[in-house]
């Protein structure tokens, strides 16, 4: 029998780490767990809940009574579909803040376990490969400039039709990442054992072609 894989991707927002997970995972059969997407959907209620964030007892206690779970790519917050609902601008502005709160990561660490338990996963985030997996079997950090992060994102909302602006881009970037890097509960940084990817010159096909070699010589170990 095939041993169970546990592939952990982690990076800055906008480095291109989901849609590398997501093609991995649809090449590889494996199950994708978008683990940022599960921070999301606890902003989500936390928002409709108007609970403020510092209101940490009540949002702790909220989150233990939270069911998440993903469908065919589909994230669903108690059973009710979000997937939409997590992207836009009023949780892009707080899921940050929401995600260092300690407390609430021991949770969501445990929640993220439990959902990958039973299958071969691809899961990316901030501390896949160093909190939630530190044994995973294969280990990428996925980044790129700001710059180039701001572009992807400025092309993708542009392509929707949507006005933007790339300035607001950049600006919500360097917020995040500076929250992220520096919040004191488990902050992004590239495990010890992970291959560093910088996608600011690569394409998409370029990174998965090296990434599914990195996948091909561990199955071969
Ligand atoms: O990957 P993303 O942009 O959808 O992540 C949303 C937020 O959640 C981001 O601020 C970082 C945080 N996050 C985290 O702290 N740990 C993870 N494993 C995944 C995301």
């Amino acid at each position: 029998m095939k041993k169970r894989m546990i592939i952990a991707i982690d990076g800055p927002a906008g480095a291109g780490k989901s849609t590398i997970a997501k093609s991995l995972a649809e090449v590889l059969g494996y199950t994708y767990i978008d683990s940022g997407a599960m921070y999301r959907a606890i902003t989500l209620k936390i928002i409709k809940s108007g609970f403020s964030i510092k209101d940490i007892d009540n949002i702790i206690d909220m989150t233990l009574k939270t069911k998440i779970d993903f469908r065919n790519n589909n994230i669903f917050l108690d059973d009710e579909e979000v997937t939409l609902q997590i992207r836009s601008d009023i949780i892009n502005a707080n899921v940050s803040d929401v995600s260092a709160i300690p407390e609430l990561r021991s949770i969501m660490v445990k929640m993220q376990r439990q959902i990958s338990k039973d299958c071969s996963i691809v899961m990316d985030g901030r501390d896949v490969g160093t909190v939630i997996f530190p044994d995973a079997d294969i280990k990428l950090f996925i980044t790129a400039s700001v710059d180039a992060r701001a572009n992807r994102r400025y092309l993708e909302i542009a392509s929707k039709n949507t006005n933007t602006n790339m300035n607001d881009i950049k600006n919500s970037i360097q917020y995040r990442d500076n929250i992220d890097l520096n919040r004191k509960a488990s902050p992004l940084k590239m495990a010890n054992d992970a291959i560093l990817i910088d996608t600011t010159n690569k394409s998409i096909d370029e990174v998965l072609e090296f990434a599914l070699c990195i996948v091909k010589d561990k199955e071969r170990e």
